[in-house]
């Protein structure tokens, strides 16, 4: 049943083609093995023979049975939208020519995501974006059947943008409006058949068609590819996002459900579960992280300051640790990421006498901080935990004495490195954040620089930078220009200059 509602789902967009004849041909075929007797007389027989013949000349001309798969099952073709377009259309069809897409998403963060890719895939094929839905050209909703409410929604969403269609001036391409997502599964060509000014039906599994369905669309027909598939997660589909200044970013792992709850619609609108693979989900976490980096090198108003816990410095001990990454990687990425921020402060947690750690080991993770050289650090003895995979598999056999031993010689090495660093920053005007008073003095008051180095200098009037005849008392949250002094491993001293704003300052080096 499902994969003949799937054909007449491709007869309905390629009703003007020569593949029109498969489900004609279905249907002859239906008809032979009918138990209900023919009503049909001497003339409608020769009527059926002459067809036949026509048939059978066309299909032995016509695209094979292959090419039909290749249309109707776009997922087995890993990227359609790069290949070639099916026989009845020309590579100029497949093209977006500048036209404007307007996409609405409703529901879940699953369509979020859908949105995304559907958009991907559609400025690949030179079609632009709109936020203005007057400007648009094809209008998609990326839709939920959750709930009956959500289909409600849609219902009625059509039923306005179906007056905005009514309402389009000749002049213009006529206006497309295309269902996409979770409705158009469950509907099929009912949204169709109920909504004429619907163009194009595109499920969740079949956005890589979408510039295909658009295609057909545009030559007036009816446009529908609700194949559901077991392989497609997009993976090579890298999501665009649709708010560039959106402040979280969501990466789907997955598609699909095959929970099978019983009250819920989704394993039938989204089809089977299947998992993205690992490495097109890392590849676009390295991309979102890369993203991050820029930021914090570009927004004054970011603190520069990454937290890289390494827990030791030899490869050996990381494997046991079961940390994922090796010494040299770890040592790449600090280096990367010097370079995408310079002047960033690294801070890292180490743990001194893991299970199995050498002498050797230990002066892996001695040269380690020596050679990142953190500007703070939290560094641990290891102490045992119940329930933990090394309670159960590894034996903690580094005594006590040595333990703590290493864990000194971690914590002076530590510092004599982030004084060196800190040093550094003597004789430089350093924008302090206010925090509030010193907890070690009442005079002072402590703050943060850009490093998320703690810095403390002496609670006194000073000149107000946006107007210098004013004397003012910095406050906590207040921006305070302080010329440092002094330098230990933990701490800058100095003192204010000015208090001024994040624009204004003139901090330096
Ligand atoms: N023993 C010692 N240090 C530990 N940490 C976590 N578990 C242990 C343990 N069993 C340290 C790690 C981690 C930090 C939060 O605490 O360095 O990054």
């Amino acid at each position: 049943m499902h994969s003949l509602q799937c054909i007449l789902q491709v007869q309905k967009s390629l009703r003007w083609t020569p593949l029109a004849s498969v489900p004609w041909l279905l249907l002859k075929h239906c008809r032979a093995h009918s138990s209900l007797p023919s009503t049909a007389g001497p003339s409608s027989e020769r009527k059926e023979d002459e067809v036949w013949k026509d048939f059978r000349s066309r299909l032995t001309t016509g695209p094979t049975f292959q090419h039909f798969l290749s249309v109707s099952a776009p997922q087995e073709k890993p990227s359609p939208e790069a290949g070639a377009p099916p026989p009845y259309l020309t590579v100029d069809d497949l093209l977006g020519r500048q036209r404007k897409v307007y996409l609405e998403t409703y529901g879940c963060q699953m369509n979020v995501s859908d949105t995304e890719i559907a958009w991907s895939i559609l400025q690949k094929s030179g079609y632009l974006r709109t936020s203005n839905l007057q400007e648009a050209d094809v209008i998609l909703l990326v839709t939920c059947s959750i709930r009956e409410k959500a289909e409600q929604t849609i219902w009625n969403r059509l039923h306005q943008l179906k007056a905005l269609k009514t309402r389009r001036p000749r002049s213009r391409v006529p206006l497309k409006i295309g269902i996409l997502g979770c409705m158009a599964e469950r509907l099929k060509e009912e949204i169709l058949n109920r909504e004429k000014m619907v163009d194009l039906l595109a499920g969740p599994d079949a956005y890589r068609d979408l510039p295909r369905l658009l295609a057909v669309a545009e030559s007036g027909q009816q446009a529908a590819n609700v194949l559901l598939s077991l392989e497609e997660t997009y993976a090579d589909v890298l999501p665009v996002q649709m708010n560039p200044s959106a402040t979280s970013a969501f990466v789907s792992v997955m598609r699909g459900c095959d929970n099978m709850c019983s009250y819920c619609i989704v394993p039938f609108t989204r089809g089977r579960e299947r998992s993205r693979p690992i490495t097109s989900i890392l590849e676009e976490v390295r991309k979102l992280s890369e993203q991050v980096l820029q930021l914090i090198h570009e927004r004054d108003n970011i603190c520069k300051q990454i937290h890289l816990p390494a827990q030791s410095g030899s490869s050996r001990v990381l494997d046991a640790m079961r940390r994922g990454y090796s010494r040299e990687a770890y040592v790449e990425l600090v280096h990367h990421i010097r370079e995408t921020i310079p002047g960033v402060s690294l801070s890292s947690d180490f743990i001194a006498g893991f299970c199995g750690e050498t002498e050797e080991d230990h002066l892996q993770t001695v040269s380690l901080l020596r050679e990142v050289q953190y500007n703070t650090g939290f560094l641990f003895a290891y102490s045992m935990r119940q329930k933990t995979r090394a309670y159960h598999r590894l034996k903690d056999d580094v005594p006590e004495e040595i333990k703590l031993r290493r864990l000194e010689e971690l914590i002076t090495v530590f510092r004599e490195e982030a004084s060196k660093v800190n040093k550094s920053y003597v004789g430089c005007n350093q924008l302090v954040l206010v925090e509030g008073v010193s907890k070690r003095s009442a005079t002072d008051l402590c703050g943060r620089n850009d490093g998320n180095l703690r810095v403390v200098f002496p609670d006194v009037d000073m000149e107000d930078a946006a107007d210098p005849r004013l004397t003012v008392r910095a406050q906590p949250g207040d921006y305070v220009l302080v010329k440092i002094t002094a330098a230990s491993s933990q701490t800058l001293r100095g003192h204010a200059l000015c208090r001024t704003t994040l624009k204004g300052s003139s901090a330096h080096c």
